[in-house]
């Protein structure tokens, strides 16, 4: 299929969209390869999250990718690699727990922060003297990664703004006319980005949570600790991509913590009925063993309270989904449980402008 749009830009692309569901459809991986190769700009599926693929190595075409998706140049960009022996000549050194930790994570969704060799160019880091690597685990990347015979640089897929796409649908929606070929392989089974972890110095420190957790990487390498951005929203985060308003939805999302579930469903009812009073379209994202008992317009099932895969795998579909619905006021339930539910709130805080309603003993709801 091919598409052609009219852009913002000066000028529009033809994009070749293709649907593949296993990295056996060697001609298509091959050509997206080939695309990336040449300068050209290749959307594909990680584990993660879809990325927007270009030569690392070719400041015109990594150029692109910012026009493409409307980000500001001054956040660097990942370097995405297939295989271990392409790490050594883009990193200054691989200490020793940087070595363990590919070993235990390599590939997958784990980004390490090195401090870079000369040839990695200035377009990638953002200025800066580290730069951020990463080996997918997802069979389609490796095999684009491997046919493209570069380093490619991959931001999500999505228009600045946007949130991350985690289905090859979201991707077509946000990229078409803006890159050369989109490969859809479905579902990004992850849904949240990958953890990026700084190695460059003396300390481990986690600039972004994802689905390696602090105490994964501490079984591998001893005591890690969380930039101060992530425990202290006025911080700010030494991952530049981390200051940016991500994943904001259009409608006015505000998460709801209380100190158990009834309180919580009473308080987005309450809330519910008196905005649809006012002629709002109310939306909300719940557990499913509450999602009968809501009275909102939309009503999302996020998955069982106590899956977080299940949970972070859905968290930015359905947000996309409240954008096509045109929901003017969304209410999360807050997600608690295991670590990865860290990074999943960390997210969806976000993407609520950190509005969270705590629900106090007595208060139930008037605040
Ligand atoms: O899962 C993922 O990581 C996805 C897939 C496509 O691989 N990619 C992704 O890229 O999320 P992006 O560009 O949306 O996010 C990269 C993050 C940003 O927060 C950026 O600031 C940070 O990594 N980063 C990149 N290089 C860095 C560096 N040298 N130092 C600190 N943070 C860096
Ligand atoms: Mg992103």
């Amino acid at each position: 299929m091919e598409k052609k749009v009219e852009l913002n830009l000066d000028t529009y692309l033809t994009t070749k969209i293709i649907r593949i569901r296993s990295d056996e459809e060697i001609e298509a991986l091959h050509e997206a390869g080939t695309i990336i190769k040449n300068g050209g700009l290749v959307a594909f599926p990680t584990e993660t999250v879809y990325g927007i693929g270009a030569n690392a190595l070719d400041p015109k075409a990594v150029n692109k990718i910012y026009l493409a998706k409307g980000r500001p140049s001054d956040n660097p960009l990942i370097m995405h690699i297939s295989n271990i022996e392409m790490l050594a000549a883009y990193v200054e050194e691989i200490k020793p727990s940087a070595k363990k930790l590919i070993e235990a994570f390599w590939p997958g969704p784990l980004t390490l922060v090195f401090n870079k060799s000369s040839i990695v160019p200035d377009c990638i880091t953002g200025g800066l003297d580290t730069v951020a690597i990463r080996m997918p685990k997802h069979p389609i990347a490796r095999k684009i990664i491997e046919f493209a015979g570069v380093p490619v640089a991959a931001p999500s897929a999505n228009l600045s703004g946007k949130s991350s796409p985690t289905r090859g649908k979201h991707v077509i929606e946000d990229l078409t006319g803006r890159v050369d070929m989109i490969i859809d392989g479905g579902k990004a089974t992850l849904g949240l980005e990958s953890t990026v972890l700084d190695v460059s110095g003396d300390e481990l420190v986690i600039l972004r949570p994802g689905s390696i957790t602090q105490s994964m990487i501490e079984a591998v390498v001893g005591n890690v600790r969380y930039d101060d951005h992530l425990k202290n929203k006025d911080a700010t985060p030494k991952a530049p991509g981390m200051k940016y308003k991500h994943y904001a939805p259009k409608g006015n999302l505000q998460v709801i913590s209380g100190n158990n579930d009834q309180e919580v469903i009473d308080f987005i009812n309450e809330r519910s009925l008196h905005l649809k009073a006012m002629h709002k379209k109310v939306g909300v994202i719940v557990p499913s063993h509450v999602h009968s008992q809501m009275i909102a317009d939309i009503v999302k099932d996020i998955g069982e309270h106590d899956n977080s895969a299940q949970i972070g795998s859905n968290l930015f579909k359905i947000l996309r989904e409240m954008d096509e619905l045109n929901i003017d006021e969304i209410f999360s339930f807050e997600f608690k449980g295991d670590e990865l539910m860290i990074s999943i709130m960390n997210r969806l805080n976000k993407a609520a402008g950190h509005q969270i309603i705590y629900l106090g003993e007595d208060k139930h709801g008037k605040d």
